[in-house]
């Protein structure tokens, strides 16, 4: 074969292989991360999944200042014994509003990412508390005085002016009416039309059982809305890709 013998000449002459397999890599290379420059999303949308409401979000930063993340991940991964002890695997859209990310990097605790709705609020309230009370091997740290912790949302337009700065689309309606809705989630006798329309599907309960607003009503809103985002009994992954 006459392309083979020229192939010879290659395959004898060191610099020559040399450049020209650089010369392949790099055409790869472009044809790899090229794209990417002109993509403003790799991330495919996946329905249900909204950003956080401000009384999710003020509990998810209880979640990384108390550093929940360094014994909690949040990353179901595909394998078979992850999938059938947490749920369907971790999609990519369902962190896509989190800056940043909890997927975390290690597991003393279980995985937190379907944790949501997995438990009552009361067994959180108690858990949180005295974690040895519900599970009595548990090395987890007692969390009881974030009950004691009051909150007003004071914080809450800023904190979500932030997130919109890196991606999250809150909008302006959402912003105004943050601190609002931040008081309502907590409050079953309240007028829940808005902040249901803006955030559908929000779970409105006195989380911790007591009078007012803490940080324990805030961690445990954000724990119950996690993974329960997307309806995993119709979702279909796109095939196409
Ligand atoms: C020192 C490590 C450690 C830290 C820090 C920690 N946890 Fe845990 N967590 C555990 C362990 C171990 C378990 C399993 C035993 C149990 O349920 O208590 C657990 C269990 C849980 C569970 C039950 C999960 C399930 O599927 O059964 C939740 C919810 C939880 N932790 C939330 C939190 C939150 C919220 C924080 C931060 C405020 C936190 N944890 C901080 C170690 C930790």
């Amino acid at each position: 074969m006459a392309i083979l013998d020229k192939h010879k000449i290659i395959e004898t002459n060191a610099t020559l292989l040399l450049i020209l397999s650089f010369l392949v890599v790099t055409i790869g290379g472009l044809v790899q991360i090229v794209p990417l420059f002109y993509l403003d999303n790799t991330i495919e949308e996946v329905e249900g999944v909204r950003p956080y409401s401000p009384l999710e979000l003020t509990g998810r930063d209880v979640y990384i200042r108390e550093g929940c993340y360094v014994c909690h991940s949040q990353m179901i991964r595909p394998m078979r014994d992850e999938v059938e002890r947490y749920g369907h695997y971790s999609l990519a859209a369902e962190s896509m509003y989190d800056h940043p990310f909890q997927w975390g990097s290690k597991r003393t605790g279980p995985d937190l990412a379907r944790v949501g709705g997995r438990y009552s609020d009361e067994w959180h309230v108690d858990h949180l508390r005295d974690p040895q009370s519900v599970v009595p091997e548990s090395v987890m740290p007692k969390y009881g005085f974030l009950e004691r912790k009051m909150i007003d949302g004071e914080y809450i337009r800023d904190l979500m002016e932030t997130h919109r700065m890196v991606g999250v689309p809150y909008t302006d309606e959402m912003i105004d009416a943050a601190q609002d809705d931040f008081a309502v989630q907590v409050d079953p006798f309240g007028d829940t039309d808005g902040l249901l329309a803006r955030y559908p599907g929000a779970q409105v309960r006195n989380f911790d059982g007591q009078p007012g607003i803490s940080e324990a009503d805030a961690l445990i809103a954000y724990l119950q809305v996690l993974g329960t985002m997307v309806d995993f009994s119709t979702f279909e992954p796109d095939a196409s890709r």
